[in-house]
C-alpha cells in the first residue's frame, strides 16, 4: 500500500467516529427515548421511577433536585454526565455503575445511544 493511501486510511479511521457523533439524529433519538419514558421525563422537571433528565449534561450523577430514590452507588460514583459517560452508562448500566437501581438492560446499538444522547442534550441548554 502506498504511504499516501495508508495515511488516508488512518485519517479516516480517526475522523469517522467523530463524524458519526455529529451525524446523530435527534428525531430518531426521540423514538429511542420511548424505551426510557416508562421511567423518565425530559421535557419537564418531573420524577417518575427514575429522576427527570432536564439539565443532565454537566451535572454530577445522582443529584437531580428532589429525587429521593437514588442508589448509593450512583450518588458516590463521582461521574459527571456528558456524551462519553452517558454512552458507557446507557450501553450497560449495571456494568458502568455497579449497584445502580436503573432496571434497564442497556442500548446495545451505538447508533441508538448516539441518537438518544443527542436528543437528551437539547434539554440541557
Ligand atoms: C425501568 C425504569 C427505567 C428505565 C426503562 C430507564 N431508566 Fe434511567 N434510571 C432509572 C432509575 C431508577 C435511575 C436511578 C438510578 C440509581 O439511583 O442508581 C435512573 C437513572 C438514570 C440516569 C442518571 C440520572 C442522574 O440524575 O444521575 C440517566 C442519565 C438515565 N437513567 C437515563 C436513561 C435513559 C436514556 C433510558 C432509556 C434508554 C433509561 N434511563 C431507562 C430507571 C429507568
Amino acid at each position: 500500500m502506498k504511504l499516501s493511501t495508508l495515511c488516508g486510511v488512518i485519517l479516516f479511521a480517526i475522523l469517522f467516529p467523530l463524524m458519526s457523533v455529529h451525524a446523530a439524529d435527534i428525531k430518531v433519538g426521540e423514538n429511542v427515548f420511548r424505551k426510557c419514558m416508562a421511567c423518565h421525563v425530559v421535557t419537564k422537571e418531573q420524577h417518575r421511577t427514575g429522576p427527570h433528565l432536564v439539565g443532565l449534561f454537566g451535572r454530577a450523577a445522582g443529584t437531580a433536585n428532589g429525587y429521593k430514590r437514588y442508589s448509593k452507588a450512583i450518588k458516590t460514583s463521582g461521574i459527571i454526565w456528558d456524551a462519553i459517560s452517558l454512552d458507557a452508562y446507557l450501553a450497560a448500566p449495571k456494568k458502568y455503575i455497579k449497584g445502580t437501581r436503573m432496571a434497564f438492560a442497556g442500548l446495545k446499538k451505538k447508533a441508538d445511544r448516539d441518537n438518544v444522547i443527542a436528543y437528551l442534550q437539547q434539554f440541557s441548554q
